[in-house]
C-alpha cells in the first residue's frame, strides 16, 4: 500500500496525543554515541527517520534495542566504527548529525553527505567551519566528509546563519574538546535545548541554549543516562491547522505550548480560536478563514516546517496571503500539487501569492517531501470528494501513526 485516499470534507473533532519531536529524538540518538554506557531515550517516535538512523547506529556496531514502544537503549562500544553506510546515510538528512557525535568520540569520522528532503541545496560548510575552529581536519572525498582531530581546543564559533545542525553538530563535539568554545548567533530551536539537556545530564557543561550565545566547557567524558525527548512541536501545528482548515474542534494533549506560540498567533490572525491549557491546546476552525501574510523564520519565528501545511489553509481564505519562505530556497513544491485541487497561487522566487478560493477539489496528487505531504492530507481533509496521494514514503518519515490520529478524530482517510 503506497497511496492514502482521503474523502474530504469532514469537520475533525476528537483528542490528539502527541508523539515526541522527530528532530528531537534524532539528534538525541545522534549524540548517545558520545555516551560510556547505557543511554535510555524515552518518548522517541515510530518514523522512518529514526528507524533508519538506529539501523545505521547498529551497523557501526552499537546496540540499539526498543524496550517499549517509545523507549529505545543505546550502548556505542569504544570500536564502533566511525564511517557511515552511504546506501542508509543518503535516505536522511539527520544522519550528518554523526559528524559531531562521532568525531567528538573517536576523533575520526567518516560520515556519508546526507539526502533527505529536497528543499534546498542543504549545504554543511557551517558544520564543517565549526569543526575545523575546534581543531579537527576536514575534507570532502567521495562523497564523505572526513573529519580527523587535530590539537582540539575550545574557540568562539560565529554562524553566518543559525544553522540548527550546524549548531547541534558544534554542540556535540566541543562538550568533549577541552577549553571553552562560544557558539555566537546560534539556533535557538526547542530541539536544540533539548539537546543541551541530554548532553549536560550526560555530564557536559553547556550554558545558554535558548540564547543566541551558548557557551560550552569541554569534559573528557560522557555517560549514558535517561532522557525523555520533547513533544513535536511541528506535529501539533499540523494538527492544529488540521482543525482549522476542517472547522472542525480538536483537542491536542502532550504538549509545550510555549514551542507553538508563532504557529497559535498565526492560526488565531486566520480566525481560529486556540485555548491553552497546561499541557494541552484546543483548536475550534472557524467557518471563515481570513487572508494573513506569513514569513518563515529561525526560531522563535514562524517555523518553517509549518509553511507547506499553512499554504493549504489559506488556500481556502478569503482573501489574498502572501507567503516568504526565508530558510530553504526550494520549500513551495506543494503549490503545483494544491492547484491541481483548485488553489490559486503564484510562486515567484521566495515569495507565494495565495489568492483564497471557496473550496478545493479532491483530485491525485503526489508528495515531493515530509511536510508537503502534510499540507495535501489536510488539503484533502477539507476539499470536496476523494483525493489520493502518492510518494506518500515521505510524510511517514516524520508522522507516527498518522492514518491512526487522524481517523481517531473522525477523518474519512486510508492507505490503499
Ligand atoms: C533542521 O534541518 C530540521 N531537520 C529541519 O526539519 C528544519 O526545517 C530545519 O532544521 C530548520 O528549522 C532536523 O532537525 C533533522 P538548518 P537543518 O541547518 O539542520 C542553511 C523537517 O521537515 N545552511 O537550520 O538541515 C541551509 O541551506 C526538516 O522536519 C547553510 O547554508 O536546517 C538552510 O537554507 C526539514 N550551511 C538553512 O541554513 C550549513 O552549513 C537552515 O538549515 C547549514 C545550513
Amino acid at each position: 500500500m503506497n497511496k492514502i485516499r482521503v474523502i474530504g470534507g469532514r469537520p475533525l473533532t476528537g483528542k490528539v496525543r502527541i508523539s515526541g519531536a522527530k528532530n528531537a529524538a534524532l539528534v538525541v540518538i545522534a549524540a548517545s554515541v558520545l555516551a560510556r554506557g547505557e543511554s535510555i531515550i524515552e518518548n522517541v517516535p515510530h518514523i522512518r527517520d529514526v528507524e533508519i538512523l538506529l539501523d545505521i547506529l547498529r551497523g557501526l556496531g552499537a546496540e540499539a534495542n526498543w524496550l517499549t514502544d517509545d523507549t529505545v537503549s543505546i550502548r556505542v562500544p569504544d570500536n564502533i566504527n566511525h564511517r557511515t553506510p552511504y546506501e542508509k546515510a543518503k535516505l536522511l538528512r539527520a544522519s550528518n548529525l554523526l559528524l559531531g557525535s562521532m568525531a567528538g568520540r573517536k576523533g575520526v569520522a567518516d560520515i556519508s553527505l546526507p539526502g533527505g528532503c529536497n528543499i534546498g541545496s542543504r549545504p554543511m560548510d557551517l558544520h564543517l567551519k565549526g569543526l575545523q575552529l575546534l581543531g579537527f581536519e576536514t575534507r570532502l572525498e567521495h562523497g564523505f566528509i572526513k573529519a580527523r582531530a587535530g590539537t582540539l581546543h575550545g574557540r568562539d564559533i560565529y554562524l553566518d546563519f543559525p544553522s540548527v545542525g550546524a549548531t547541534e553538530n558544534i554542540m556535540m563535539a566541543a562538550s568533549v574538546v577541552p577549553g571553552q568554545t562560544i557558539i555566537e548567533n546560534a539556533a535557538k530551536e526547542p530541539e536544540v535545548v533539548d539537546l543541551a539537556n541530554f548532553l549536560n545530564a550526560m555530564g557536559a557543561r553547556i550554558r545558554g541554549t535558548g540564547t543566541d550565545v551558548i557557551k560550552i566547557e569541554g569534559v573528557p567524558e560522557l555517560k549514558g543516562i535517561r532522557h525523555a525527548v520533547i513533544p513535536d512541536r511541528i506535529e501539533v501545528g499540523t494538527f492544529m491547522t488540521a482543525a482549522a482548515i476542517t472547522r472542525g474542534q480538536v483537542v491536542l494533549e502532550n504538549v509545550i505550548p510555549t514551542h507553538v506560540q508563532p504557529i497559535i498567533a498565526k492560526l488565531r490572525e486566520s480566525g481560529a480560536k486556540v485555548r491553552e491549557k497546561g499541557d494541552c491546546i484546543e483548536v475550534i476552525g472557524a467557518s471563515r478563514i481570513i487572508a494573513v501574510d506569513l514569513k518563515t523564520m529561525p526560531y522563535p519565528g514562524f517555523p518553517t516546517d509549518m509553511q507547506s501545511q499553512f499554504m493549504a489553509l489559506l488556500s481556502l481564505a478569503e482573501g489574498t496571503s502572501v507567503i516568504v519562505e526565508n530558510v530553504f530556497e526550494n520549500r513551495f513544491q506543494v503549490a503545483d500539487e494544491l492547484k491541481r485541487m483548485g488553489a490559486k497561487i503564484k510562486v515567484e522566487g521566495h515569495t507565494a501569492v495565495v489568492k483564497g478560493v471557496p473550496r478545493l477539489y479532491g483530485t491525485c496528487v503526489k508528495a515531493s517531501d515530509l511536510r508537503a505531504g502534510a499540507a495535501l492530507v489536510l488539503a484533502a481533509l477539507a476539499a470536496e470528494g476523494e483525493t489520493e496521494i502518492s510518494q506518500i514514503h515521505h510524510i511517514f518519515r516524520g508522522y507516527e501513526n498518522l492514518v491512526e490520529k487522524f481517523t481517531s478524530i473522525g477523518a474519512d482517510l486510508q492507505l490503499i
